[in-house]
């Protein structure tokens, strides 16, 4: 089921400083940012080559982040995105296994513009895990 990892996102409290750092002291090549007002943040991605790093910034009330970087404030690792070749497929067979998809259950689009899920943190070793359709 599982894929390649696709990104490791990171929270950030500001994301303008956390593009400067990743631009200007890591000298990394990164996108514009971009709003995703249904997920509720900002994000950017850096370019690793084989693989991304997602900087996330809340964006708007109720960001589903901002609970995190309460706890966090100076930010931290988020979750891991891994890419399934059918979202839907791979969903109902983590659900028959017993693993917990947030939200209603129906992958929304994200920044890629492809169907993404997350997983509840608690069912693999405290890391939430979002699911790509690759
Ligand atoms: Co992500």
């Amino acid at each position: 089921m599982l894929g390649r990892l696709n990104h490791v996102a990171l929270a950030v409290p500001d994301l303008a400083a956390a593009i400067a750092a990743y631009r200007n002291t890591l000298g990394a090549e990164l996108t514009e940012p971009q709003a995703l007002s249904e997920h509720g943040v900002t994000v950017v991605f850096v370019n690793v080559g084989n693989t991304k790093i997602e900087l996330l910034e809340p964006l708007g009330e109720g960001s589903p982040i901002a609970a995190f970087l309460a706890k966090n404030p100076s930010g931290g690792m988020h979750h891991l995105c891994y890419e399934v070749d059918d979202i839907l497929a791979a969903r109902d067979q983590l659900k028959a296994a017993g693993a917990r998809v947030l939200g209603d259950g129906n992958p929304k689009i994200g920044a890629h513009g492809k169907p993404v899920l997350f997983l509840h943190p608690k069912d693999f070793f405290g890391t939430l895990i979002e699911l790509e359709q690759s």
